[in-house]
């Protein structure tokens, strides 16, 4: 399974027609409001479902501040993404138990596992793999979550049938439809 992932390339919404007519009229709406670049920023994150560079820089010049402005809050605030989030978000608490309780090997199997950092979406679309904070559940440390669903006591050699079962589930779901 370790190489039947490969990192997503960035497709860049503002050479789609489409999407670049969405967000050019959430700026036209948003652009003179109080807080106009998170209201801006949250409106593109909701409506094309990711924030990528090219759209960093385009709502910097459109909104006339500085491209490290923008660039900062989408880095600062977990909820924007830079690529296309997977259709399974998979998130690893960083939170003091957790973290201390071995997230940091955990991750280390699922970036050998999935080929992609955190942050990333493997090239089929299915996984996006993300950090997160403290999600309440210590006791169980370590933890991570899957889509809203959180598996705890986590080991790295747990991981693998993870992936296999939301695969497995997939192709059943597919069957099915
Ligand atoms: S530290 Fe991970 S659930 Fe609290």
């Amino acid at each position: 399974m370790a190489n039947s992932f490969r990192n997503n390339a960035n497709q860049d919404p503002l050479s789609n027609p489409e999407q670049k007519k969405i967000i050019d009229a959430i700026i036209v709406n948003n652009k003179d409001r109080p807080g106009a670049t998170m209201v801006v920023l949250n409106e593109i994150q909701s409506e094309i479902g990711f924030i990528s560079e090219s759209v960093q820089h385009y709502v910097a010049a459109e909104l006339k501040i500085p491209a490290s402005v923008v660039h900062g809050v989408v880095t600062f605030y977990s909820f924007f993404t830079t690529t296309p989030r997977g259709k399974h978000t998979i998130k690893f608490c960083m939170g003091t138990a957790c973290y201390v309780g071995g997230t940091p090997q955990l991750l280390e199997k699922a970036k050998q596992v999935l080929g992609i950092e955190p942050g990333e979406t493997t090239e089929d679309g299915m996984i996006t793999i993300e950090l997160c904070r403290c999600v309440g559940a210590c006791s169980q440390a370590p933890v991570l979550t899957v889509d809203e669903e959180v598996y705890g006591r986590m080991r790295p050699n747990k991981f693998p049938k993870i992936i296999h079962s939301l695969q497995e589930k997939d192709k059943e779901e597919m069957v099915a439809a």
